[in-house]
C-alpha cells in the first residue's frame, strides 16, 4: 500500500452495480487505484442492481469494462485478486427487503473483517431514486455512523433550485453534510485541481489577476459526442443543467475566486461560494442578453453523417431541449468588476475540447509601426483542460530578421511532455477522497444552490418561451450564429480551441 492515510477497512455499495458508470468508469478507476497501490488492505465491493446477476456475472462485466477502459493493463493475477472483492446483491430500490439484506450482508463482512469498515453507499443511478435509496438506507440505520458511513450522489443535484433545496431538506433528516458527497467528476480532473496550483503557487500571477489586466475569460467545454444512449436522461436535463451548473460553474469559481488561506474543504467551499454570489442576477425581461441556447440537427463530424437531436433515440422528435449553451456572466466584486466571463458547451461541436481561455487587456501604447503588427493577437493565457492537456501563454514575439515585424508565439507545458503520460481519470481521485473522506471535491449544499438561483431566471423565461427555430446548428458547428453575436455585441469573439489551431497552424500562434 502506498504512504496514505488509508489504513481503515472500507465497504463500498455501488448502487446502480450494472449499469454504465460502473462499467465504464468506476471499476476501471478502482482497478487502476488497486493496480497502484492506493487502496487499504482490506476492502471490498458490494454491486447492488435489478439486474438479474450473481457475483460471477457482476465480475465478468466488471472485468470487461477494466479491459477496455483501464489505464493499467489488467494482468491475470491482478485481475483476479481485485474481482473476488466484488459480491453483487439484486434488488429493487423501493424494496425495504433489499436494504435489510443489505444490513445484513454488511453485518457479515464487518464480523469477517474483525470490526467495522467505512461504509461507501455510491448511488450510481437516475437522480429520480435518490431519496427513495437515502430513505431506505436512513430507515435500516445504514447510514448512522456520522463518521464511518457516507453516500455519494452524481450531479445534477435537483433540477432547479426549489428541487435542489427539497432535495437537500429530506436528506438532512438522514445524513449530516459532512456524509454527503456531491460529485462532479470535472473536480477529480488533474487539470481542473492544477487551477488552484497555478494561482496560489505561483507569485507572478496573483499580481495581474484582476479587472486590471484582464480584458475577459472564455470558458469553453465542446464536446463531439451527441447524447449517445442517454437520450431519455437528456431529454429531461438540457445542455445548462447537464453542464453548465456543475462543470462550467467549477472551472468559474476556481477561475473568480480569492486566494484560499489553506487548502481545507471548508476554505475552499467558501471561497468557491463567494464567486457564485457575487455573480450578477440576470434581469428576467433580459435572459436573450445574456444567454443563447441550441440544438443541434443534422449534421457531419468528421466526416461523417450524424442524425440531428430530435432523432436521437429516446428523444422526443419535437423536443425543445437545448444541447447547446452560450452565456455571459459578470462576477460583481473588485476584482472582476466589468469583466465579462462568456461561457459556453454544447454537443455535436466540430471538437472535443475543454478550455479556458483568459485574455489580457492590450498594451496602453502601440510603439511599433502598422508594417510590424498585423498578426497582432492580445496575449492570452490558455488553459487545456482536455485532451492534450497543458497550459499555453501567447505573447508578442519579433520575427527574426532585419526588420521589425512581430508574429504571437506560444510558450507551453503539456502534461505528457512534462510528466511523462496524461494525468489519471478523474474518478480516481475522487474515489480515493471519498474512501479518505476528504469533502474538499465535493459540493456543498449552499453552492448547489446558489449555482441554480444564478440560473434560474434563465431556465423560468425558456421554459416559458419554447424556442421557435430549433434545431438552429447543423451537426459539427460552433452552434447558433447568436452565440457568436453574444460576444460580437461586446467587441469580442469566441477563442477556437487551441488543438484545432495545430491543425491548421495559419490560425495561432507559433510555438516559441
Ligand atoms: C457528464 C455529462 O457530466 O459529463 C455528459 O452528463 C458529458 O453529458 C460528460 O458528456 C462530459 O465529461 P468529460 O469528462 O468527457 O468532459
Amino acid at each position: 500500500m502506498r504512504a496514505n492515510s488509508l489504513s481503515q477497512p472500507v465497504t463500498l455499495v455501488l448502487f446502480g452495480a450494472s449499469g454504465d458508470l460502473v462499467w465504464r468508469k468506476l471499476g476501471p478507476a478502482l482497478f487502476d487505484l488497486y493496480a497502484d497501490g492506493w487502496l487499504p488492505e482490506r476492502w471490498i465491493a458490494l454491486g447492488v442492481a435489478r439486474s438479474a446477476l450473481d457475483d460471477l456475472a457482476f465480475r465478468a462485466r466488471l472485468l470487461d469494462g477494466i479491459q477496455r477502459f483501464a489505464r493499467r493493463r489488467p494482468d491475470g493475477a491482478l485481475k483476479e485478486t481485485f474481482a473476488a472483492r466484488f459480491f453483487y446483491l439484486r434488488g429493487d430500490y423501493d424494496d425495504a427487503s433489499l436494504y435489510t439484506a443489505l444490513a445484513h450482508r454488511i453485518r457479515i463482512l464487518d464480523a469477517e473483517g474483525n470490526g467495522p469498515s467505512h461504509h461507501v453507499f455510491y448511488l450510481a443511478v437516475p437522480p429520480g431514486v435518490t431519496e427513495t435509496i437515502v430513505a431506505h438506507l436512513g430507515e435500516v440505520g445504514l447510514v448512522r455512523d456520522r463518521d464511518r458511513d457516507r453516500v455519494v450522489i452524481e450531479k445534477p443535484f435537483g433540477h432547479d433550485l426549489a428541487s435542489a433545496r427539497a432535495l437537500n431538506a429530506r436528506l438532512r433528516r438522514f445524513l449530516d453534510e459532512r456524509q454527503i458527497y456531491r460529485l462532479d467528476h470535472y473536480l477529480g480532473k488533474d487539470t481542473v485541481q492544477n487551477i488552484l496550483a497555478l494561482r496560489f503557487a505561483n507569485a507572478f500571477f496573483e499580481p495581474i489577476w484582476n479587472r486590471q489586466y484582464i480584458d475577459h475569460v472564455q470558458i469553453t467545454v465542446a464536446e463531439t459526442v451527441g447524447v449517445e444512449h442517454r437520450g431519455g436522461y437528456y431529454d429531461q436535463t438540457g445542455a445548462l443543467r447537464d453542464m453548465v451548473q456543475s462543470h462550467l460553474f467549477q472551472i468559474l469559481c476556481l477561475i473568480a475566486m480569492e486566494p484560499p488561506v489553506s487548502l481545507n474543504a471548508e476554505e475552499i467551499h467558501h471561497k468557491k461560494l463567494e464567486v457564485l454570489r457575487a455573480i450578477r442576477p440576470i434581469p428576467p425581461d433580459q435572459v436573450s442578453a445574456y444567454a443563447v441556447r441550441g440544438q443541434y440537427g443534422r449534421g457531419r463530424i468528421a466526416a461523417e453523417e450524424v442524425p440531428g437531436y430530435r432523432e436521437e433515440p429516446g428523444v422526443d422528435p419535437q423536443s425543445n431541449i437545448e444541447t447547446f449553451v452560450a452565456l455571459k456572466l459578470f462576477v460583481d466584486n473588485w476584482r472582476w468588476q466589468g469583466v465579462p466571463f462568456y461561457l459556453r458547451t454544447g454537443k455535436r461541436l466540430p471538437v472535443k475540447a475543454s478550455e479556458v481561455s483568459i485574455t489580457f487587456r492590450p498594451v496602453p501604447h502601440r510603439a511599433f509601426p502598422d508594417t510590424a503588427v498585423q498578426s497582432w493577437q492580445p496575449n492570452r493565457l490558455i488553459l487545456r483542460l482536455q485532451p492534450e492537456e497543458g497550459i499555453l501563454f501567447r505573447f508578442q514575439a519579433k520575427i527574426p530578421g532585419p526588420v521589425m515585424r512581430l508574429q504571437p508565439v506560444d510558450m507551453h507545458f503539456l502534461y505528457e511532455e512534462t510528466f511523462g503520460n496524461a494525468p489519471p481519470e478523474a474518478y480516481e481521485t475522487l474515489l480515493l477522497d471519498l474512501i479518505r473522506g476528504d469533502t474538499t471535491q465535493s459540493l456543498e449544499a449552499a453552492w448547489v444552490e446558489t449555482a441554480w438561483a444564478v440560473l434560474q431566471p434563465i431556465l423560468e423565461t425558456w421554459a416559458a418561451r419554447p424556442p421557435e427555430n430549433f434545431p438552429n446548428y447543423p451537426a459539427g458547428t460552433w452552434g447558433p450564429p447568436e452565440a457568436d453575436q453574444l460576444l460580437a455585441q461586446d467587441g469580442h469573439q469566441w477563442a477556437l480551441p487551441t488543438i484545432l489551431e495545430e491543425a491548421s497552424p495559419s490560425i495561432g500562434g507559433h510555438r516559441a
